[in-house]
């Protein structure tokens, strides 16, 4: 049966089509509180949308342990193979605006908060391995030129181009994105990577280094650009859609997780630094490792509360599961819950999606804008305290220390022809399609920049891989001469 409908404070409304006025065709008076409600929440709708990543969608979902890595991580939530922990997903193109289509040419943001017995961790990766810069300083200036020119307010291929020729660490990502991995048919037929190295600790203390990853157990399936564009137009919901129908019908995707693990002390003397993101660490070197399975199976009831209210950051992390020295990754640390402070509120951690409602959160935080959890109650609102209140665990090696004893200087990672290496090997394992591809799409978005950016980045292009540069070349020139 429908309910009655109310005002925000509950009030019953007898009439939600006739504003209150003085006479037939006179004004409304300010006495009308059900209409002055309604106007008023509904001019205050819209927060911010994401700096990056606006447009998304998730699902809720569970992981299970199938495999044992405690002697790894003594993570809870990953201490015994059948053990459960829910957890909720958010998949995102990443430079759009929260309108714009699935099916842009872009990274794809794969967020998982997991609600463990020991707070949330959340995993903010990608379903790239890797990522365009290895240095936090860079990330404003990089997204400012996959956005609008502050000028005309259209794309600016200029602008990306510049940028992506001036810091050519960004080729290995450029070489994914412009494949047809950089417009995936939905998110169901996606990897995800931590792309980052992280580090677990296991009950001794001994750390180790680790990357997760992934595996779409659905297969991998990818747009071409003409499928994509086509689509970008007719279906610009396409991923979103996708995604929500298939739970609906009880068509549930998962993803296979694994690991790879180094032992610190290969650290400093493996051919990559693995506290660089632009590189991968070879499966042949450090092979997956398995650890469970990740099944999305239940869709959000509301889109707003659940989807656009998540807040997840790499810096939200479990005992057992720690942050290494990348500095993207440091950078990122302060970043999200900061964004979150902006975006949501410094309270963001209340919203029923973020709470870590599988452990006990207990804390003297007080107050603040939309503090909703009955903000302590009586309890003590200082540590330490004699009267009951939440009291630090005192338990040694929680987390675990590492030793420092360096220089504080803004130190360069030099370019060298290193950074050319895995991007002309991933060139080198694709199939002859998928080089024509990769050509066709880079040129297509290419030939629009300026001519001495075209030729900057053909140059970065040759140095990983002749061939690769020299067929980019002369497809740019052959659109020139039809123009
Ligand atoms: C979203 C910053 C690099 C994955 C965001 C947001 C910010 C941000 C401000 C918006 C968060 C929100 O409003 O909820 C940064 C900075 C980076 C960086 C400063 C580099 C220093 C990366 C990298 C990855 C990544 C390397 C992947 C490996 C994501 C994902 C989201 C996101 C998946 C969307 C999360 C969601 O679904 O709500 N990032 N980012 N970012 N970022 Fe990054």
């Amino acid at each position: 049966m429908a309910s009655t409908l109310t005002t925000s404070n509950g009030n019953p409304v007898e009439d939600n089509q006739n504003s209150i006025t003085a006479g037939q065709y006179g004004p409304i008076l300010l006495q009308d509180f059900a209409l002055i409600d309604k106007l008023s929440h509904f001019d205050r709708e819209r927060i911010p949308e994401r700096v990056v990543h606006a447009k998304g969608a998730g699902a809720h979902g569970y992981f299970e342990v199938t495999h044992d890595i405690s002697k790894y991580t003594k993570a809870k939530f990953l201490n015994r193979v059948g053990k459960r922990t829910p957890l909720f997903t958010r998949f995102s193109t990443v430079g759009g605006e929260k309108g714009s289509a699935d099916t842009a040419r872009d990274p794809r943001g794969f967020a998982v908060k997991f609600y463990t017995e020991e707070g949330n961790w959340d995993m903010v990766g990608n379903n790239t391995p890797v990522f365009f810069i290895r240095d936090p300083i860079k990330f404003p200036d990089f997204i400012h030129t996959q956005k609008r020119n502050p000028q005309t307010n259209c794309g600016d291929p200029d602008a990306f181009w510049d940028f992506i020729s001036l810091v050519p660490e960004t080729l290995h990502q450029v070489a994914i994105l412009f494949s047809n991995r950089g417009t995936p048919d939905g998110y169901r037929h996606m990897h995800g990577f931590s792309s980052h190295t992280l580090k677990l600790v296991n009950e001794a203390g001994e750390s180790h280094f680790v990357k997760w990853h992934f595996k779409c157990d659905q297969g991998i399936k990818n747009f071409k650009a003409a499928e994509a564009a086509k689509l970008a137009s007719s279906n610009p919901d396409y991923a979103t859609a996708d995604l929500f129908n298939a739970i609906a019908k009880g068509d549930f995707p998962s993803w296979s997780v694994h690991v790879q693990v180094m032992n610190p002390k290969d650290a400093a003397t493996y051919r990559w630094n693995p506290f660089d993101v632009t590189k991968v660490w070879s499966q042949k070197d450090y092979p997956l490792i398995p650890v469970g399975k990740m099944v999305l199976n239940r869709n959000p009831d509301n889109y707003f509360a659940e989807v656009e209210q998540a807040a997840f950051s790499p810096s939200h992390m479990v005992p057992g599961i720690e942050a290494s020295t990348d500095r993207m990754l440091q950078g990122r640390l302060f970043s999200y819950p900061d964004t979150h402070r902006h975006r949501l509120g410094t309270n963001y951690q209340q919203i029923p999606v973020n709470v870590a409602y599988n452990a006990r959160i207990a804390n003297q935080q007080r107050d603040g804008a939309m503090s909703i959890n009955g903000n302590g109650g009586s309890a003590p609102n200082y540590e330490p305290n004699s009267f009951g209140g939440a009291k630090q665990t005192a338990v040694a090696n929680t987390y675990s220390s590492f030793e420092l004893n360096a220089i504080a200087a803004r130190h360069i990672i030099q370019l060298s022809d290193e950074d050319f290496v895995q991007p002309g090997n991933l060139y080198r394992l694709m199939s002859a399609e998928e080089k024509s591809d990769l050509i066709d799409n880079m040129a297509g978005h290419l030939k629009n920049a300026k001519t001495f950016l075209q030729e900057r980045q053909v140059g970065h292009i040759k140095r990983a891989d002749k061939e690769w540069g020299a067929r980019l070349e002369a497809k740019l020139k052959a659109l020139q001469s039809k123009a």
